[in-house]
């Protein structure tokens, strides 16, 4: 039997689909309207997953409170209402897509909560849209 405990959380954030190293009509061509200048915002969906034994003092794999904690602190408070593109220093030299906003995310939260706990991540960018992690 294996136990998992999930969190979701959201955050807004502006971006840019854009490799500095393509001419603008390479960048619209691959892009599309992903790639305007000026950027665009979605509202994200974060769902993070932790797999492990249940505790038998607690009853809990991992106490939600400092599940949350953790997330908002290294994860949310970063990006909220932030230009991914240039202000977030994580994301410096990153092409914010979703595939890798999520592998940073992944990597963030992978070596805050450790022994390999994280189990997977799930981060939506639309409705319609999201990117998957898994150990
Ligand atoms: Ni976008």
């Amino acid at each position: 039997m294996k136990t998992t405990v999930s969190k979701r959380m959201t955050f807004c954030a502006g971006h840019r689909l854009y490799n500095p190293e393509w001419s603008e009509e390479k960048n619209q061509s691959v892009f599309g309207p992903c790639s305007n200048p000026n950027g665009h915002g979605h509202n994200y969906v974060l769902e993070v997953q932790v797999t492990g034994p249940v505790d038998a003092a607690t009853g809990m794999i991992i106490n939600l409170k400092s599940m949350k904690q953790v997330i908002q602190q290294e994860i949310i408070d970063k990006l909220d209402h932030q230009n991914l593109n240039s202000d977030v220093d994580f994301l410096k030299g990153v092409i914010p897509t979703t595939e890798n906003l999520a592998a940073v995310i992944w990597e963030i939260l992978d070596s805050k909560f450790g022994g390999e706990m994280l189990s997977r991540i799930i981060l939506w960018e639309s409705e319609n849209n999201h990117v998957e992690i898994c150990r």
